[in-house]
């Protein structure tokens, strides 16, 4: 089934020409596993999504990006797809997808896909046609085979090394049992990069797009956008010690950012503009600076990039005013939005992550062991803090499931329960990313917080979150998730993600301070109270004291008229 156009739903969307609601939406980010399981397996399925999305509606966001859902032996956690076009069933079917789909739609929420063109599952029908066809052929050139190095080529072609951990090689056993050539795999072992040079493979994206935008998805979230095209002759690469695993801080590294991969996504972009509605493409390029993301949204390429650089700044007022700027202008230069975001399921959730004491590289995660753990009640105030500074920032912001409820790491999973790639990789060294996956509670006193009707979990969920659950929260003025559903109403009554951001001088160092439209944001990032002007409060992440401003905590205003 296709949907029908927007425009002919009840309850229909902005679709006119020039709309570009991607410029200033609020995007929920759904982790389909873990947002509510409805058949009771332990994990998270579309009509799970589908029972909830009132509850979405309520909270204020303007669309929904769904972590893969598409069939796959989720080997990590979806990221491996076997059939691009395809519900796994775990989920749910296509017609589930369709389901929820219309259900989103009419709600005026749109709804983006994650997309993995980086590479396919092992189980993925290409894949197990190369390896039975053998070296030479046409079908293993979709995948990046090559020749081991060494007398025997017991070798792997060069040194890299994979994401996760461990050599980016895997070595194939041929049909006649002798061992044969190499296969590159940025991530795991099961996760066979593609040739992305070949037409065929370009081909069949083109395809799956055109699969996903007839069924009427409002846009793709790019999985390792800066990761498809390799430097030619794939020479070596030693990443430095302790480096981000997405290689978010290395300017240049032949398999991230090569300047090849840009025209692949003008051409999706042509694809995008065959079609009505205003869809949209959001790249997840881990890249050094905003200037360097911003070259994944030219005007012919993507229409949004997440912005890591400022996801990766600390709680720290003059890192963030720089990257802010930076990104204010690097982004409009170009002529795309800044995409806001502090949270997903690959980091170390930022209610932890802002209060780490130590160094903790992106995708290694935090658990019994770690040094630097986060104290949570800092780390909470501070994600409080940091979201207010964000859903104030001119541009789109993503938000990460749960993360409206204040939700911490889960620091304390047992090692039996742990499932990331990473983990098995490292042999424990990385805790890897399950602890920012644990399953959402929506009810204090329901079995497994009323995330499944049986009780079961796919990860073990605190005995602390009942507090957290969103009917703990809903009618508490002072809850997190009254936070979110205040700032989220006022950015969109007062046009926030549309209007323009302007530095107000006379405060001190540690207090960030800017006005965006009649709003003034204050956030005071220092070590004492500090006293905020007279005026009208929209929203505070945390309590005012005798017109004085906690350390840690952010505010809305409508300053009096002098
Ligand atoms: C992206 C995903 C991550 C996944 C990886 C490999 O970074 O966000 O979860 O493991 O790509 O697909």
């Amino acid at each position: 089934m296709t949907s029908p156009d927007l425009a002919e739903r009840p309850g229909a969307l902005d679709s006119r020409p020039g709309a570009e609601w991607w410029r200033t939406a609020v995007i929920y980010q759904i982790y389909p596993r873990s947002f509510a399981d409805s058949s009771g397996d332990g994990i998270g399925d579309l009509p799970g999504v589908t029972a909830h999305i009132d509850d979405l509606v309520e909270l204020g966001v303007d669309a929904l990006w769904l972590s893969p859902f598409q069939r796959s032996p989720q080997k990590d956690a979806g990221y491996d797809v076997a059939d691009y076009c395809d519900v796994d069933p775990l989920f749910g079917t296509l017609r589930d997808f369709d389901t929820m789909l219309d259900a989103t739609h009419a709600r005026g929420i749109r709804i983006i896909v994650d997309l993995v063109p980086n590479h396919s599952s092992d189980q993925h029908v290409w894949f197990q046609a190369a390896l039975a066809a053998g070296p030479g052929s046409p079908e293993r050139a979709r995948y990046l085979f090559r020749e081991g190095k060494g007398t025997h080529g017991q070798l792997p072609p060069n040194n890299w090394e994979s994401v996760f951990g461990g050599p980016a090689w895997t070595r194939v056993v041929e049909a006649d049992g002798t061992p044969g050539q190499w296969y590159l795999h940025l991530f795991d072992s099961t996760q066979p990069d593609f040739d992305w040079s070949n037409e065929e493979v370009r081909e069949e994206f083109r395809r799956i797009l055109r699969f996903w935008l007839d069924r009427g998805v409002d846009g793709f979230r790019v999985d390792v956008a800066h990761g498809l095209i390799k430097a030619a002759g794939l020479p070596d690469y030693t990443p430095p010690a302790e480096a981000d695993s997405m290689g978010g801080e290395e300017p240049d590294v032949p398999y991230w950012g090569q300047p090849g991969v840009h025209e692949v996504y003008r051409d999706w972009h042509r694809i995008l503009d065959e079609y009505t509605g205003d869809r949209a493409l959001c790249a997840e390029a881990w890249r050094p600076t905003a200037d360097d993301t911003a070259l994944w949204v030219r005007p012919d390429e993507m229409h949004q990039a997440f912005n890591f650089p400022y996801l990766q700044t600390e709680w720290d007022a003059a890192e963030l005013r720089t990257v802010i700027s930076e990104s204010l202008r690097a982004f409009p230069a170009v002529g795309a939005p800044s995409t806001w975001v502090l949270s997903n399921h690959d980091v170390v959730r930022h209610a932890s992550r802002l209060a780490l004491t130590a160094v903790n590289p992106q995708g290694h995660g935090i658990g019994p062991l770690s040094v630097g753990k986060p104290i949570a009640d800092v780390g909470l105030r501070r994600a409080r803090a940091a979201s207010t500074v964000m859903l104030a920032l001119p541009g789109s912001a993503y938000i990460y499931q749960g993360e409206e409820l204040g939700l911490p790491e889960v620091v304390d999973l047992p090692d039996d329960a742990r499932q990331d790639p990473t983990w098995f990789r490292t042999a424990g060294e990385r805790y890897g990313r399950d602890g920012c996956r644990v399953p959402i509670p929506w009810s204090s006193s329901a079995p497994a917080y009323g995330f499944s009707p049986t009780g079961i979990s796919w990860l073990p969920q605190p005995a602390t979150w009942a507090a957290l659950a969103r009917d703990a929260q809903i009618d508490d003025p002072g809850s997190t998730l009254s936070l979110y559903r205040a700032l989220l109403a006022a950015r969109r009554e007062r046009e926030l993600g549309g209007g323009s951001l302007t530095w107000l001088e006379g405060y001190p160092d540690r207090v960030l301070a800017f006005q965006n439209g009649n709003v003034t944001v204050i956030a005071n990032i220092g070590s004492a109270p500090f006293a905020v002007p007279h005026g009208n409060v929209i929203a505070t992440s945390g309590p005012i004291h005798d017109g004085m401003l906690p350390v840690d905590t952010a505010i809305w205003l409508e300053v009096d008229e002098a």
